[in-house]
């Protein structure tokens, strides 16, 4: 739904009642998977359950974990190649290498395919993970009057914690720093919110 197209205050309201109450649900989202044959008409199943599931793993998490070796954005061999552990739930299906129905122990045969299947080479999607420090450390001198301070980065997208491989806890940007996997504001692409006029990428780059 485009907010934009309606002109009168009331049917604005009216239309953010209506992503709130409707369209802003999992239901209305490509992460419905009920009519999906491999799903076994579940939504959540495919992704939590609510016992037995895979120790260490945060959210009660039900989908057999990627261990792909990815190709970070900077190209082969220029950042430590990690991801923050939401996007790695992501990945466990949108890299392509785990089946959809891997999921509550069993080993599944569906694949993503297509344009939302991003693959294990990274060069040609935004920075996620360890490639995307937020600040970079160190910091490059093009940072200032580049980037907002991270205190600036608006709570509607924000960082996400990634533990480095010394233990320390740096903030970067994550697949749920853009994106919001129930689909809770109902905006295109389970986005966490309004990308008109690119507000989410202005969140951070100043431009
Ligand atoms: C496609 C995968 C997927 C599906 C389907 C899914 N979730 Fe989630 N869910 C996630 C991911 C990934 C996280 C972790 C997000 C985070 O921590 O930021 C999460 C986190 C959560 C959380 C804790 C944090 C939060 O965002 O509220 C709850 C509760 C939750 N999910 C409930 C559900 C329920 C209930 C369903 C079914 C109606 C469901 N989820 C369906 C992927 C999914
Ligand atoms: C259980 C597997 C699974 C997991 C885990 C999962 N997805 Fe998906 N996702 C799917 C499937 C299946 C589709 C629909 C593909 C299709 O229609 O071709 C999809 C579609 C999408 C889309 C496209 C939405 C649109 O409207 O075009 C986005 C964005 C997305 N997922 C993001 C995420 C993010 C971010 C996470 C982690 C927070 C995540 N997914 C975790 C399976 C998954
Ligand atoms: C900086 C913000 C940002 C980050 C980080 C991000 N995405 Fe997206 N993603 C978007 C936007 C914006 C779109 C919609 C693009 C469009 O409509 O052309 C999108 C689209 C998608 C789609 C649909 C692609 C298609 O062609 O149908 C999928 C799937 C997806 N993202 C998954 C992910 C996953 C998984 C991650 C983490 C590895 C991720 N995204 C990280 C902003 C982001
Ligand atoms: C939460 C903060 C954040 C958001 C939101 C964000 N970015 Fe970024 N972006 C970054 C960081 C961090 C980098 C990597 C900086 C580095 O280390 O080189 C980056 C890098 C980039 C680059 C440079 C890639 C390269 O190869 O040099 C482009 C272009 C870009 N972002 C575009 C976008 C667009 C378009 C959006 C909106 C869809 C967006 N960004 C949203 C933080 C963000």
């Amino acid at each position: 739904m485009q907010f934009k197209k309606f002109t009168t205050l009331g049917s604005l309201v009216a239309a953010g009642l209506c992503a709130a109450l409707a369209s802003g649900q999992i239901v209305n989202s490509d992460h419905n998977f009920t009519s999906q044959g491999w799903s076994g008409g579940e939504i959540c199943k495919p992704c939590h359950t609510p016992h037995h599931a895979i120790a260490g793993i945060p959210r009660l998490w039900n989908h057999e974990l990627t261990t792909a070796n990815y190709t970070m954005h900077e190209g082969p061999g220029t950042a430590e190649a990690d991801f923050d552990y939401r996007s790695r739930l992501c990945l466990s299906c949108h890299d392509g290498t785990v089946a959809l129905d891997s999921f509550g122990g069993q080993s599944g045969v569906t694949f993503l395919t297509g344009d939302k299947n991003l693959g294990t080479d990274f060069e040609d999607d935004h920075p996620v993970g360890s490639d995307a420090l937020y600040p970079p450390d160190p910091q490059p001198t093009w940072w200032a009057g580049a980037f907002h301070d991270p205190a600036d980065v608006p709570s509607s997208t924000p960082l996400r914690d990634w533990v480095d491989g010394n233990g320390v806890t740096q903030q970067v940007v994550s697949c749920t720093t853009c994106h919001e996997p129930h689909n809770r504001g109902g905006w295109d692409s389970m986005l966490r919110t309004s990308n008109a006029g690119s507000a989410i990428c202005l969140g951070c780059h100043i431009k």
